[in-house]
């Protein structure tokens, strides 16, 4: 009998698409932002061998509404709507796409710097409005300017290369970094307000753990050179934004590049509209045709080592710390 694949959203790309098609693997997709109770009533209708989380929750009801569950796969790499602990009490592996969005949500970091240090957003806005700014407008180069990356990871890393030809300087917070890869432009900062207070840019590539909400707060902000950029790709949640909209009010840092918030969206009189010096976008690090092709390619890869029995990178499987748990305890 035909295996089937549940997707929390619209259909994968093609090639994903394709090669479902070819191993003669139904693929259900599904409206973007069910309610719960839909979403759970198609999976207990359809009985699926695998879902792919696209888009909302997946909550401990709907995995449980499957019988036939035997993998869930994330089409990115943020799983913090999955109910990973549930999963897990069903043998059931979550799996991220590590690694697969990390150059689209680099060049997005790299174009926010670009983008707050000459005010290409608000220029543009001002031109569209009839304004002619060319003997006020002033910006900042980012040649041989000091790039503060927190977390090397996937992106952190490609980031790093992209600043290269700009003489850049990059220093490194990442506690949890084993080894620093061998650059003449990248070096090692272990001390968190050192790297805030000697960094021209701070841009923001660390996962959001129990322990690093407000990782950027008031204090943090002080610290920051008078004239320094703070980008995040990473999640809102990492960056008080009451603390960073008094900075960006009275001008404490130079700007602020941002396509995460806390809560996404931000409500429509959110203080951060009203705040020149920030540049935003919709937390589309991700949303490029290479990076969908190939998240979508590795969600269905992962599928099909699972049903096959085959091991997969444990670096991809979220909730492996709590299958290891379960037969700790047994
Ligand atoms: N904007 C988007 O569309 C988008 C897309 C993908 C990922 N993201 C975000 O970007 C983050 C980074 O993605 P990635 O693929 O590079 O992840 P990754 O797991 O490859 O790398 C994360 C790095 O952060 C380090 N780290 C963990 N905790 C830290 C801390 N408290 N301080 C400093 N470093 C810390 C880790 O050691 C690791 O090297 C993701 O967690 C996700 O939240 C956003």
């Amino acid at each position: 009998m035909s295996r089937t694949i549940l997707l929390t959203g619209p259909e994968l790309a093609a090639d994903a698409m394709n090669l479902a098609a070819s191993q003669g693997v139904r693929v259900i997709p599904t409206i973007p932002y069910l309610s719960s109770e839909e979403l759970e009533a198609i999976i207990r209708a359809e009985q699926p061998d695998a879902i792919i989380v696209r888009q909302g929750q997946l909550t401990r009801d709907m995995i449980e509404a499957s019988s036939n569950l035997k993998s869930i796969a994330k089409h990115g790499v943020g799983y913090n709507t999955i109910d990973i602990q549930a999963a897990a009490d069903h043998g059931i592996p979550v799996s991220i796409a590590a690694g697969a969005n990390a150059q689209s949500v680099a060049e997005l970091a790299f174009a926010l710097m670009f983008s707050v240090a000459r005010q290409t957003a608000l220029l543009d806005a001002r031109m569209r409005d009839g304004h002619w700014d060319k003997s006020s407008a002033n910006g900042i180069e980012l040649f041989g300017k000091t790039l503060g990356l927190v977390g090397l990871g996937s992106i952190g890393s490609i980031l790093m290369d992209l600043v290269a030809p700009l003489n850049m300087k990059v220093k490194v917070y990442d506690p949890y970094l084993k080894q620093l890869p061998q650059r003449a432009h990248v070096e090692r900062e272990d001390d968190f307000d050192r790297l805030l207070a000697e960094s021209d840019i701070i841009s923001l590539h660390c996962p959001l753990t129990d322990s690093n909400h407000n990782l950027i707060g008031a204090a943090q902000l002080a610290r920051m050179r008078p004239g320094s950029i703070l980008i995040n790709t990473a999640r809102g949640e990492l960056i008080d934004t009451g603390a960073l909209v008094e900075a960006l009010s009275e001008r404490k840092i130079a700007g602020a590049g941002l396509d995460t918030f806390n809560p996404e969206p931000p409500p429509a009189d959110s203080p951060l509209w009203g705040l020149p010096t920030l540049v935003a976008t919709p937390h589309i690090g991700a949303n490029t045709s290479e990076a969908r092709d190939r998240v979508g390619l590795v969600a269905l890869q992962q599928i099909f080592d699972v049903w096959a029995g085959k091991a997969l990178d444990p670096r991809c499987v979220v909730n492996r710390h709590l299958f290891d748990l379960c037969s700790a305890v047994e």
